[in-house]
């Protein structure tokens, strides 16, 4: 399979945010201002920034867990005012599902919720579990199942519930190497067979350059906004290795590196959370000169 559909072949913007501003209740410095961003539907778009920029936060806003402070942030043309089914979250930790379900009974939950019969909701479950490659695995509950397994059982279960946007955050950052790579690869399967709009929220280079549409580079907080965007015109499927794979890393590392030098400018009360981003990055690099 070869995907190089350019970005025009994308459905039109879903997802926009118009000079945002966000600061949590009595913050006098907002976490986010003056951010921008258009996703298009069907994108797969990376969020990368350095750890305390403001990432969750961007997602949080676009799930409706919070609100803008400033600004508009809409998708499909509506006001984000709070959570919906046309958005759902994958979240990084292990301890999302309801631990007192089996894997199926996680899946079918949403479907339940809809009215959906119990025959029905069984069988879509079925077929998001086959999907993530857990037949097999339908009635293990969570304690029996693996970090990977369990991740797995978080997609399913978010697209059984058929939402327009699957909202990602780090939602691999826990895995070990390998079973990461695995989850990679099977993700952009997933997109690719459903046609989803993804944001994924990201620390590691390699991890946007390998599954990413676009990716979205935020400055250093406090005050963040998008920095720039990078096309990532890789053919898929995409393998560490390949021509052009080094070349697209480096040139989003360097351009963090301008972003975090302009952020100690503007700011510099914050050198743990870079030095922790730099870390990230180093890990990132020590997976591409690996594979
Ligand atoms: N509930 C909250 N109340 C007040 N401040 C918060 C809250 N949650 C996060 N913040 C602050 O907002 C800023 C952005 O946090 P956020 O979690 O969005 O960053 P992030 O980029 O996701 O970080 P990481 O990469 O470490 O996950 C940080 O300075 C953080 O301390
Ligand atoms: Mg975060």
């Amino acid at each position: 399979m070869n995907d190089q559909r350019p970005a025009t072949a994308h459905g039109g913007p879903i997802l926009l945010a118009e000079n945002i501003t966000f600061a949590y209740a009595k913050q006098a410095t907002p976490v986010l201002e003056n951010l921008d961003l258009s996703i298009q539907e069907g994108e797969f778009f990376c969020l990368l920034g350095p750890s305390g920029c403001g990432k969750t936060s961007v997602l949080n806003l676009i799930a409706g867990f919070q609100q803008v402070t400033g600004g508009r942030l809409t998708l499909a043309g509506q006001p984000i005012t709070g959570p919906g089914v046309d958005r759902a979250v994958v979240f990084q930790g292990e301890d999302a599902l309801f631990s007192w379900l089996r894997a199926i009974d996680n899946v079918a939950f949403g479907p339940k919720m809809k009215g959906m019969s119990r025959h029905e909701r069984y069988e879509t479950a079925r077929k998001y579990l086959n999907l993530v490659h857990l037949s097999g695995q339908e009635y293990k509950y969570p304690s029996e199942l693996s970090g990977g397994m369990k991740q797995r059982v978080q997609i399913a279960r978010v697209l059984a519930n058929d939402p327009k946007i699957m909202l990602m955050d780090e939602p691999f950052g826990a895995l070990d190497a390998q079973t990461r790579g695995k989850l990679q690869d099977e993700l952009v399967e997933i997109w690719r067979a459903t046609q989803k709009t993804i944001v994924f929220i990201t620390h590691d280079i390699a991890e946007a350059v390998l599954l990413g549409d676009r990716v979205g580079i935020m400055s250093k907080g406090p005050s963040s906004r998008i920095a720039t965007i990078i096309p990532i015109d890789l053919p898929r499927p995409r393998r560490r290795g390949y021509a052009g794979f080094g070349d697209m890393w480096e040139k989003i590392n360097a351009l963090i590196d301008g972003e975090e030098a302009a952020g100690d400018d503007r700011a510099s009360n914050d050198g743990a959370a870079a030095k922790i981003s730099l870390v990230h990055r180093h890990e990132g690099h020590a997976e591409l000169v690996r594979k």
